[in-house]
């Protein structure tokens, strides 16, 4: 799993971005081959990270009711 949150006073710096970019390295390097990623649908600057770093969608799928049972999207990023 990788979470991402940036202090609202530094977003819009390309910080999210950039610490994705650097994510991908480390989990590349213990031998992962993807990762997924999930976000809601209505977080269009997660979705943009994530497609900034060559994710690619995979389709939607219902959360757990423990997180709101709402619908959201997946995304594969190949390593
Ligand atoms: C999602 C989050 C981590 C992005 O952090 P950030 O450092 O601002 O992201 P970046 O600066 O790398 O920019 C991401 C892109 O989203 C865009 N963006 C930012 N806010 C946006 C908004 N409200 N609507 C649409 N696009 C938005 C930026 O312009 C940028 O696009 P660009 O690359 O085309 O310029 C940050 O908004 C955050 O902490 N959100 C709350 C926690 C969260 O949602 N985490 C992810 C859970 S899946």
């Amino acid at each position: 799993h990788i979470g991402y949150a940036v202090m609202p006073w530094k977003k819009g710096r390309g910080y999210a971005t950039e610490a994705m970019r650097l994510m991908l390295h480390e989990a590349r390097a213990v031998g992962l081959d993807y990762v997924e990623i999930t976000t809601d649908l209505d977080n269009l600057a997660s979705q943009k990270v994530v497609l900034a770093n060559g994710g690619i969608l995979v389709g939607r799928f219902a959360k757990v009711a423990a997180y709101g049972g709402a619908e959201s999207l997946k995304y594969r990023i190949d390593l």
